[in-house]
């Protein structure tokens, strides 16, 4: 097993920038954990990264941002629905970095596009926003026309004598100018901190839960969790795929991490655990339960989730421990951010709070 000075030694070779104010608190959720008489759940709190109102982008973008800047690049290029967190997190990094953030943003029929939440943050940063017309068929995970969306922007900067920096959805998988699974390394980062912190407390997490969308945080924290400690099971809950699609990327950049920081570990399938029972009708459709999950944590822990990741991963934690399957031991669940979406939800969500 590495130690996790092992594994801090070997990911400050890779170029940083300090954007994320760390480490995030941990929290025991006492009474959630005794309403529910299940496992004790505890909540890492990357909801307080503290870069324009936090979230897990800001791990991923020291290593993005360090590799921009490496490259010697004036302008970060990238993609995500209308109320991306990413992209905020891109535009509040860029603006630290001293670097133009261009945002292709895909307006999706049926999801929240007003100048609102993420976006009106968007605006406050002056990122170079480019709103697209996107059908519906096409979930938060498919890539087909979006190189034909992106391909002019890189050559408006190429023309302008600008070099750009593509940086995938989500800083997850290794594509574009990204050459290695820099945001992945954020989460092994993440896990190393994650551990030392459960362990100044007497314990080792059995179970991490998160939400997992272009997968790269789930894949850092398994990487973390094969290197470090195997005891541990990382969870995704799917906000956005099925679980086979979303399993295929966590495969992918798990061991692309491995490959860099390891010493020849490889992912086999049963390292690989995500649901996808709690998407409801798709990415960034709120549906009652998830509602009901905002309320509950809200009202018992003073604790805010978000109505397109964590909402649906915290029902899927709930649920899962309610009925005594996958949660034993400690529980870890990882907020992973994302309340600056509350805002454009306010409709749906006033209509399902419970009064
Ligand atoms: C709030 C929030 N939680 C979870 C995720 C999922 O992270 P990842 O894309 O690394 O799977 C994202 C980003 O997509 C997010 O914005």
């Amino acid at each position: 097993m590495m130690s996790t000075e092992e594994v801090r030694r070997r990911l400050s070779k890779y170029s940083r920038v300090e954007l994320a104010h760390l480490p995030t608190p941990i929290e025991h959720l006492s009474t959630l954990s005794n309403q529910l008489g299940g496992p004790p759940i505890h909540i890492k709190r990357d909801d307080q990264t503290g870069l324009a109102f936090g979230g897990n982008k800001a791990r991923k973008l020291e290593f993005i941002m360090g590799d921009v800047v490496e490259q010697e690049a004036d302008s970060i290029v990238t993609w995500a629905g209308v109320q991306s967190n990413w992209c905020r997190q891109v535009a509040a990094g860029a603006a630290r970095a001293g670097k133009k953030a261009i945002l292709v943003l895909l307006k999706r029929p049926g999801l929240p596009a007003s100048e609102d939440g993420n976006l009106l943050i968007d605006r406050v940063f002056q990122a170079d926003v480019r709103l697209q017309e996107a059908s519906g068929e096409k979930g938060f995970l498919e890539y087909d026309n979006v190189a034909e969306w992106v391909a002019p922007v890189l050559r408006e900067e190429e023309a302008a004598g600008r070099k750009a920096y593509l940086a995938p959805i989500g800083g997850s998988i290794v594509e574009g100018s990204m050459g290695g699974p820099f945001g992945a390394f954020g989460y092994l980062l993440a896990f190393v901190e994650l551990l030392d912190q459960t362990r100044a407390q007497g314990f080792t997490p059995q179970t991490v839960v998160l939400a997992t969308g272009s997968a790269g945080t789930q894949a850092g924290l398994l990487a973390g969790a094969k290197l470090l400690s195997p005891e541990t099971r990382v969870v995704g809950i799917s906000v956005a795929g099925s679980g086979d699609e979303i399993s295929r990327l966590v495969d992918g950049i798990t061991q692309a991490v491995l490959d860099e920081v390891g010493d020849g570990e490889t992912v086999d399938s049963d390292d690989i655990v995500v649901f996808d029972e709690y998407l409801g009708e798709g990415y960034g459709i709120l549906n009652q339960q998830t509602v009901d999950t905002i309320g509950l944590v809200a009202r018992t822990e003073g604790v805010l989730l978000d109505p397109v990741y964590t909402g649906k991963a915290m029902t899927g934690l709930l649920d899962l421990a309610g009925k005594g399957q996958v949660c034993d031991g400690e529980v870890v669940f990882l907020h992973t951010g994302g309340t600056p979406a509350l805002f454009p939800y306010r409709d749906e969500i006033l209509a399902g709070i419970r009064r």
